[in-house]
C-alpha cells in the first residue's frame, strides 16, 4: 500500500500549475458518449477517476487514446449499454453515463454509483428527472434497467436541491431528445457550465447554464469536436491553503479567477494577499495566519465544499477560532480526528466544525478517509514540525495528478512510498 511521507514546515517558492479538473473531465468523458465519430479533449488530467471513466467508455465500445495531456474517444464503434458494477462503484459520478447511454442507444443499464463516503447520496434526482423526459426505469437487486422506448422527449423539470449530478445528467439526455427541456433551479457550479460549452461544441442548443434556469433545445444528433477541459479550482483551492500553512509566495498557472471568488476573501481574512493577474494568481501568506469569518459551504457561487477541508487544514494553524458549517454533505468532516492527532483542535459535530487555532502542528501517522480530507493531510503535514505519514492516498490520487510531483516543484519534502 502506498503512503505519502512529507517532511513538515519547508518553505514553498516558485511556479505551480493547476491541472484540469476532475469535475469537469468526468461528465465531459460521458458526453462523448453523444458525440458521433471523434472527439479530443485537451488538458485531461491523469487521474484514477479518468481512467475509469476511460474503461467504462471502453467497456460501452468506445476506443478511447491517451497520448499525454490529451485523451480522444472514437465512439463510431459504441454498441453496449451495461456499465459494469465494478466501475459503477468506483466513482460517484459514473452516474452521469446514464443521461449520456440513455441518449445515445436508448437503454442502459448499470448499478447504483460509488464514490467517497461523504454520508447518503442519493440519486432519486437523476432518476425522477429522466422518467419525467419518459424513461422507463426499474431497479432490481441494485441495478437499473433503463428504457426510453420511443425516446426521450423534454420536460420542465424543477430541482428541489440544485445538485450537480442531476443537472448534468438532465442536460445529457436532453441534448438529443424530443423538443426543449428546461431545468429550474440548477446547478450553477462552473462544471455545468463547461459541459455546456462543450456539448454546444459538439452541436447541441444549450443555453442559460452558469444561471439557475438552463434550457436544453433537443438536437437530431451531436458531432465530436476538440476541447480544453477547465483548470482545477479545488486544486487551486488546495495550493492556496498549502501555501498559507507554510507562510510562502507561490504563483499559480492555469487558473480562472471567477471560478474562486468565494475562496479569496478567506484567504484575505487570514491576511494573505491573492493577486491574480489573466491567468495567473501571486500569492503571498500573512506572516501569522488569522481565524477567519463563519465559512458556509454552499452550492456555487457559494464557498465549495470540496475546499472545505483544506481550507480547514490552514485554519488549524490560524490564531483565534474559526467555525465551519458544512451544509451540502451530512458527514464530510472525516478529516478532523486525523488533523487532532497531528496536534490540532477542532470540535465537530453535526454540521459545525469549531477550529481553535495553534501554534505548531506536529508530524503524525494519519490515514486519508476520502478525497479531500486526504488532501488536507497533505496541506496539514506541509505545515507541520516533523515526519507526516499518509496513507490510504488512493482517495488522494482519485483527484490530484501527482500531488507529490507538483509539491516537490516548489520545495516540499514529500515521497511516495
Ligand atoms: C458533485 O457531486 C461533485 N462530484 C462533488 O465533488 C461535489 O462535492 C458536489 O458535486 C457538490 O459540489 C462530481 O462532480 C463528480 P450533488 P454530486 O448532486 O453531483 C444530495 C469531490 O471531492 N442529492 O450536487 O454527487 C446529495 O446527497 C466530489 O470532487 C440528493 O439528495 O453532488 C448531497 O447532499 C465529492 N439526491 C447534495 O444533494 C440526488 O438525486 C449535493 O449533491 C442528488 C443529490
Amino acid at each position: 500500500m502506498q503512503r505519502l511521507v512529507i517532511e513538515g514546515e519547508k518553505k514553498l517558492s516558485g511556479e505551480i500549475s493547476v491541472h484540469g479538473a476532475k469535475n469537469s473531465a468526468l461528465p465531459l468523458l460521458a458526453a462523448c458518449v453523444l458525440a458521433k465519430g471523434e472527439t479530443v479533449l485537451h488538458n485531461c488530467p491523469k487521474l484514477s477517476d479518468v481512467y475509469a471513466a476511460l474503461r467504462i467508455l471502453a467497456c460501452l465500445g468506445c476506443k478511447c487514446i491517451r497520448e499525454e495531456g490529451s485523451v480522444s474517444v472514437n465512439t463510431d464503434s459504441l454498441t453496449h449499454f451495461n456499465v459494469p458494477d465494478e466501475l459503477m462503484s468506483q466513482m460517484r459520478s459514473s452516474i452521469v453515463f446514464l443521461g449520456a447511454i440513455l441518449g445515445r442507444i436508448g437503454r442502459c443499464r448499470l448499478s447504483f454509483p460509488g464514490g467517497c463516503e461523504l454520508g447518503p447520496r442519493p440519486i432519486d434526482m437523476h432518476i425522477a428527472a429522466l422518467e419525467q423526459m419518459g424513461a422507463k426505469i426499474t431497479e432490481e437487486h441494485g441495478t437499473l434497467d433503463c428504457d426510453v422506448g420511443k425516446g426521450l422527449h423534454g420536460a420542465k423539470i424543477v430541482l428541489s436541491f440544485p445538485s450537480v449530478g442531476a443537472t448534468e445528467n438532465i442536460i445529457l439526455a436532453a441534448a438529443t431528445a424530443k423538443g426543449t427541456t428546461v431545468i429550474h433551479n440548477a446547478a450553477r457550479e462552473p462544471e455545468i457550465s463547461d459541459l455546456a460549452r462543450f456539448l454546444n461544441a459538439c452541436g447541441a442548443k444549450i443555453s442559460g447554464f452558469g444561471e439557475d434556469t438552463v434550457y436544453i433545445e433537443g438536437v437530431k444528433e451531436l458531432h465530436g469536436c476538440e476541447y480544453e477541459v477547465m483548470p482545477d479550482r479545488i486544486v487551486l483551492a488546495t495550493y492556496m491553503s498549502a501555501a498559507a500553512i507554510t507562510g510562502s509566495e507561490l504563483t499559480f498557472k492555469n487558473i480562472r479567477v471567477q471560478d474562486v471568488e468565494a475562496i479569496i476573501p478567506v484567504f484575505e481574512q487570514m491576511g494573505c494577499a491573492v493577486c491574480p493577474i489573466e491567468n495567473k494568481m501571486f500569492f503571498s501568506a500573512a506572516k501569522s495566519l488569522r481565524a477567519c469569518k463563519t465559512i458556509r459551504t454552499m452550492p456555487f457561487p457559494g464557498f465549495p465544499t470540496d475546499a472545505q477541508a483544506v481550507v480547514m487544514a490552514a485554519l488549524s494553524k490560524a490564531r483565534g477560532t474559526s467555525i465551519v458549517v458544512e451544509n451540502i454533505f451530512s458527514s464530510r468532516f472525516g478529516h478532523v480526528d486525523e488533523l487532532c492527532k497531528m496536534g490540532a483542535d477542532i470540535k465537530a459535530e453535526g454540521k459545525i466544525a469549531v477550529i481553535n487555532g495553534v501554534k505548531r502542528l506536529s508530524g503524525a501517522k494519519v490515514r486519508a478517509t476520502d478525497l479531500r480530507g486526504g488532501a488536507a493531510l497533505v496541506v496539514a503535514g506541509l505545515g507541520a514540525q516533523g515526519i507526516t505519514e499518509i496513507s490510504d492516498i488512493k482517495y488522494i490520487d482519485r483527484g490530484y495528478e501527482c500531488i507529490e510531483q507538483a509539491f516537490s516543484s516548489v520545495g516540499a519534502v514529500i515521497r511516495r512510498v
